[in-house]
Formats: C-alpha cells, structure tokens, sequence
C-alpha cells in the first residue's frame, strides 16, 4: 500500500465532561467538514429501526446517548490530496465511561473539550488519563468563550497543571463574554469576528500583519485590541514554540480557544486534526507491533452494539482497521476462536453515499454484522498470527447480586449474562462459593440497562440485589500462591466470563490491606483483554 493511503485518515474522538460542549462541537465539526452522514441514522432500517427505537428509549428519558457511532467527513490538505477524518462518538455521560473508554483505544488523537468557565472537570480528567495510558495526543479545546469564562492564562495553566502537559495556545480570544471581539490566530494571524444578529462567525476570517498591524485598530476596540497585544505578548514569552513531535508522543497539547456555539475555533480544529494530528499509528501488539502499512489485513473490535434487531440478536461490531487494505467479501479470523469469518456486509462508515462500500483503509471503522461471534477486545486477521494487545477492561465501581423472580430461568439467565457482558454492558463474576452471580458496572445507568435488556431481551425478570462487595481485583501469581491464598478467601473469589481469577472486595481498603498482606499476588484494577 502507498504511503498517501494509510496516511490519508485521522481517527478521532472528543473528550469533556457533560455539558462542555462535545455535542455542539460535533456537530459544527460535520457541518463545517461537510459530513457525510451519521452512522447511527443509516444503519438502522424498517423492523430495525423500531426496535432500535424502542431500544432508544431509554436514551430518550434518560436524555443522554447511550450508543456511540462514527462520524465522518473529508476536506482536500494543503497538498491536494484527500483527508478522511473519522470522529468516533464517545459517550459523554459518567455512567457509560467503560464503553468510552474502550472507544478511546481506537483512536489517534483526541480533542479535549472545556468549558471556559468551569476548567478540568472530573470527568475530562478521567478520560484524559485513559488517552494518557496510550499516549494519545490531544489538542485542547477551551469552548464558550463568547460566554463570561476564566482568565485564559489561569485556564491554561490549569490544564498544564493537573494534566502535566506542555501547553502552547494557538490561538487567543479578544476578550471573552459581553467584551468578546473575536478569536486571533498566534499562528496565521487571521482574526475571526462576530457577525450579524447572533454574533456569529460566519467564515470570514481577516489575516493582518501581526498585533501591530494599524488595520487592527481599525477592526477592534481600543481596549481590546491593548489587551490582545498585552496578553499575546504575555503568552509568546510564557509559552514555548509549538513542537508536533512532543504533541504527538502525548507530551505537548496545543490550546485554542473558541465558541462552538457560535461556530468560532471550528476550522482551526479542523486545520489542527488535518495538519499536525497522526495518521493511523502502529498498534500494539503480539508478537510484534503492527505498521499501519502492512500488507495483511488486521484490525480489532472496540465495541459490539447488540439488539438492533432483538428477533434474531443481531450485533455489529465496531472494527478498527490497523494495517492493509480491506475488501468486502475478505475473510478474516478472530483471535477469540480462530474460525475464519467471510465479511460480506461491512458498513463502511465512510461510503459516501451507499451503505456498503467495497475497501477500507486503515484507521477506517467497519460495521460487521455478526451473531454473537465477535467480541470487544477480538483481533481480525488474514493469518491469524496477531494479538492486539492493550485494550483494557476496568474494574467494577458497583456490585450487585442477581436474583431471579423465576428459578427455573437460570440458564436463560447465565445466557443473558455472557452476552452482555461479552458486549461490555456489565461485566460478570461467578463466586467461587454459593450460586448467586454477581455483575459489575462502573455506572448505576448501566444497571438500569441492564434490567430493562435482561426482559426485553431474554425474558428473563431479575431484581439486583445488593452485594457484599464494593470493588473487583483482578488476581494473578504463582499456582501454589494462588492456591493458598485461595484456601483463605475462598468466599472473596469468582470467576470473570473468561475464566480469569477475581478478588472481590469488601472495600477498597480491604483490596488494600490484601495486597499488603500478599505481596506476591498481583492485584488488578484493569485487564488487558
Ligand atoms: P455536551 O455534549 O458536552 O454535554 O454539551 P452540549 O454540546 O450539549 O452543550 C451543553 C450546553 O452548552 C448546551 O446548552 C449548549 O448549547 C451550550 N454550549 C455549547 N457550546 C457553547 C458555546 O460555545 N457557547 C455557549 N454560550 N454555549 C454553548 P443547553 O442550554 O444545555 O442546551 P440547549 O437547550 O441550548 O441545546
């Protein structure tokens, strides 16, 4: 494959806390960037679409979105040839961070959305340590700025602070709020304006010849012109020079500043993603990486959206494609039970106009329509001779028993179990002792989830009732340390889905005092799946 191909798409997704504004972001991005279309509106169709829209209720009340879905849109780079950009959707809300998170290892690079009143919020944080775990750079985007926020300084100084970056701000709001004026590029020194009724930014960005330009006075007020060229030069002697290695082992984000809402900062985004963001980058794994431009076909699942048809349990995995060129029609093999698979209907969220395209490149995200085959976490190959390694699973922040209302629907039950927690909706332990399954979620909605899909799906009503345990570790040492320390907490230990070894804790103090008191036991808040 040539060079121009697998350096052609930018795989990206957004970051922040709810309400800072990635909803917003997204869609000036595809509207700036001419989407092609939303993934999720395509996909589903007739019986499908209603059951996926019952299934969306309780999006609908919840009013969050629980399923996530590419994006994509293409623009010419400077040097005419095509650049693909696929935004995947991460879900924002707290409750659904495992599901983004898993999302995250699919990705290049990200934008890191903040509300300029508000800062880092937890949830920003959160994520930026999973994009941090696999060095995925980010550029930072401070939004609302045509709201009252922070001083830009103290923003950015938060974000080089509590995420120990390097920080180089890119761009420099005229002021903010009431006194907003506008948004100075310290790059190009184009100066984008307020326009019309709704103060908008409507493309027409004026290039000067730098803060001293005599033009500038001419467009800016007196006072916010001085305070431009104060904080600017503030920020030119503060700040180091913009250095695209550092940004892209992790180490550096580049900050602008903009208004989502009133589309300012959008187009520098994009410029930003398309110029300085990586291309598809070498994915780790075993035995060896794998280059983005490998000749044989691999990728991996990041996610499996099941029930969008309830009748015949369709699912759809998310593949992301690592190296080569894939073609419909190609067979590859999962690592999970190595059967070579025929992959005749992949949706291809970049087809431009049809649902079914016929090649993917990497960084590409494929659609494959399967029955409960494929896996998060599962690698596809031609030759089935790589593992993608890396994607990780977390441990469970609430635990709760399942109880049946009808006994006779344990296998049902255990059925119903695997499944969603092979989606990643839940994650499941058998105890050791006693038959009472227990599931874990990292979010309470996730329960909710899980309660309305166990009856609609399978038929099964189940009430989840609390458990004894707070937190999950997962074990591993030495057989006859295990065996030993398995004599003592038998009654703490259960198997996960896949047969591993778990420590379930009373709290995390207790995972504390356990580790201390076995030093030669590893004790896991996260698996590599
Ligand atoms: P999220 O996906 O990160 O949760 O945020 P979302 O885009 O939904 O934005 C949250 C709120 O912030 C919305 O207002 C949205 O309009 C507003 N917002 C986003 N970007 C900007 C911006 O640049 N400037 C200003 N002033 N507001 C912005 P809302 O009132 O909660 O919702 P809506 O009723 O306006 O849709």
């Amino acid at each position: 494959m040539n060079q121009a191909n697998t350096h052609s798409r930018r795989t990206f997704a957004i970051i922040s806390h709810p309400d800072a504004g990635k909803t917003t972001l997204t869609e000036k991005l595809l509207l700036t960037g001419g989407a092609i279309h939303l993934a999720g509106e395509v996909k589903a169709r007739g019986q499908a679409r209603r059951a996926r829209s019952d299934w969306m209720k309780i999006e609908q009340q919840r009013g969050i979105s629980v399923t996530s879905s590419v994006m994509t849109f293409e623009r010419t780079g400077a040097n005419g040839e095509t650049i693909t950009f696929n935004l995947l959707d991460t879900p924002g809300h707290e409750d659904f961070s495992e599901d983004t998170y898993r999302t995250l290892t699919a990705v290049d690079s990200a934008i890191m959305v903040i509300d300029a009143a508000k800062g880092i919020e937890p949830q920003t944080r959160k994520l930026f340590e999973v994009c941090r775990l696999r060095s995925v750079p980010i550029i930072t985007f401070i939004n609302k700025v045509d709201r009252e926020g922070r001083d830009p300084f103290e923003l950015i100084d938060e974000v080089a602070d509590m995420l120990a970056l390097d920080v180089v701000p890119m761009s420099w709001p005229a002021g903010m709020g009431g006194l907003f004026e506008g948004i100075w590029s310290l790059e190009s020194h184009r100066l984008s304006q307020p326009e019309g009724e709704a103060k908008e930014y409507l493309g027409n960005a004026q290039a000067f010849d730098g803060l001293d330009d005599p033009e500038l006075a001419e467009t800016l007020s007196a006072d916010a012109l001085e305070k431009l060229q104060e904080e600017a030069g503030l920020a030119a002697e503060a700040y180091s020079d913009f250095d695209v290695e550092a940004y892209r082992a992790g180490d550096l984000t580049p900050v602008y500043f903009g208004s989502a809402l009133k589309n300012f900062g959008v187009e520098e985004l994009i410029e930003a993603i398309a110029t300085h963001a990586p291309p598809p980058r070498p994915q780790p794994a075993e035995p060896t990486e794998i280059a983005p431009d490998g000749k044989d076909v691999t990728g991996f699942i990041f996610k499996v959206q099941a029930n969008m048809d309830p009748q015949h349990r369709d699912r759809i995995a998310f593949m992301r494609l690592c190296s080569g060129t894939f073609k419909r029609g190609m067979k590859l093999t999962p690592s999970g039970h190595g059967k070579p698979i025929a992959v005749h209907s992949p949706i291809m969220f970049f087809a431009q106009d049809r649902e079914i395209a016929d090649t993917a490149l990497p960084g590409d995200i494929i659609g494959i329509p399967n029955h409960g085959t494929l896996r998060v976490g599962d690698t596809l190959s031609e030759k089935n001779d790589v593992r993608i390694t890396g994607l990780p699973n977390f441990a469970p922040e609430i635990l709760r028993r399942v109880a049946l209302k009808d006994p006779t629907k344990t296998k049902q039950l255990r059925k119903a179990l695997d499944d969603l927690s092979e989606e990643g909706v839940i994650q499941v332990f058998y105890p050791e002792i006693g038959g009472q399954w227990i599931v874990g979620v990292v979010g309470q909605l996730q329960l909710d989830v899980l309660v309305s899909r166990l009856s609609a799906e399978y038929k099964v009503e189940a009430m989840l009732e609390a458990a004894p345990f707070e937190t999950a570790r997962w074990i591993s040492g030495e057989d006859s340390v295990l065996d030993s320390f398995a004599r003592i907490s038998q009654a703490n230990l259960a198997k996960d889905r896949d047969g591993n070894l778990v420590f379930l804790a009373k709290s995390t103090w207790d995972v504390g005092y356990q580790e201390e008191r076995n030093p030669e036991i590893a004790f896991k808040a996260t698996r590599e799946r």
